[in-house]
């Protein structure tokens, strides 16, 4: 048994964004959220990311595939600003250098991350860990929770229909099923309305009726917000339907529809061959 998380981070200065007016206001005036130039990772020598350019539309709901290693994981944690890269660029819309932020301060800037296991707070209620993330998001903590106790209620309830945990309310986070803790977490991350949202295998481990509600979630989701998601499983990438970018050996290898990049024989050799 894992003991119940401090409730302290509540009480945590508000992250500091320079050059941000209002929460989640990337400057995306020239169509792309997400910029990624020329970036590279090295880990004792090791280049886990190689010069890798990437580009998202906002909008977008972009699947990211390709073999273990390939610097997936890597590229995340550049995103959020977990590492820092050696070179290169990284913007979240016109104005953002992520290179510059803290991780505080992109996920204040309106990038929200799931990791691959979900993190919910097992000891807590499903009502309670979503009252938990929107205490610790500093706009809700002013506003909110200062006058409005009814409209974070009214927030709370609306995220629980929307990761369809309503009937779960009040069950422990502890008792869910994997599928729907990793729903929790989404929900968690909605609180923060974030404008970019990083999945990392958000299906790994999840039934074939939780992978299709996933999908749905996700393509639900991707109408109101830009997407990055990273996936093994190839029916539920066809699924989400956006385009595909492959990764390997930390550089783009292909990029394009699904069934494209399916069918190109540098994809085929480097992983779905395997
Ligand atoms: N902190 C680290 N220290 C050393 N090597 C790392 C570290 N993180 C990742 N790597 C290496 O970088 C490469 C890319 O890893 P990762 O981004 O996790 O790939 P993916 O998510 O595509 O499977 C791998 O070879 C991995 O072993
Ligand atoms: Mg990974």
């Amino acid at each position: 048994m894992t003991a119940a998380p401090s409730l302290a981070m509540a009480r945590e200065p508000a992250p500091r964004v320079p050059a941000l007016g209002a929460h989640g206001a990337a400057d995306v005036s020239h169509r792309v959220i997400l910029y990624l130039e020329d970036v590279t990772v090295t880990f004792d020598g090791f280049r886990a990311l190689n010069a890798l350019s990437l580009y998202v539309d906002a909008g977008e709901l972009r699947c990211i595939i390709g073999p273990n290693g390939a610097g997936k994981t890597t590229m995340m944690d550049v995103i959020t600003g977990k590492t820092r890269p050696d070179s290169g660029t990284a913007f979240f819309g016109q104005a953002l250098d992520l290179t510059r932020l803290s991780e505080a301060e992109i996920a204040a800037a309106g990038i929200g991350r799931k990791f691959q296991k979900p993190t919910v707070f097992e000891h807590h209620t499903v009502f309670e860990n979503l009252e938990l993330a929107l205490r610790a998001d500093r706009r809700a903590r002013r506003t909110l929770f200062a006058t409005l106790d009814g409209a974070a209620r009214d927030r709370i309830a609306e995220i629980l229909e929307l990761v369809r945990l309503s009937g779960e309310a009040g069950r422990l986070a502890g008792q869910l099923s994997h599928g729907q803790k990793q729903w929790l977490e989404i929900g968690m991350l909605l609180v923060q309305e974030p404008q970019l949202l990083l999945l990392d295998e958000p299906v790994a481990g999840m039934t074939d009726e939780e992978t299709e509600r996933t999908a749905e979630l996700v393509v639900g989701l991707a109408k109101e917000r830009s997407i990055v998601v990273v996936e093994h499983d190839l029916a539920f990438v066809a699924r989400l339907g956006g385009k595909v970018t492959v990764l390997h050996e930390g550089a783009v290898l292909a990029e394009g529809k699904l069934d494209d990049v399916k069918a190109d024989p540098r994809v085929v050799e480097v992983y779905l061959g395997r």
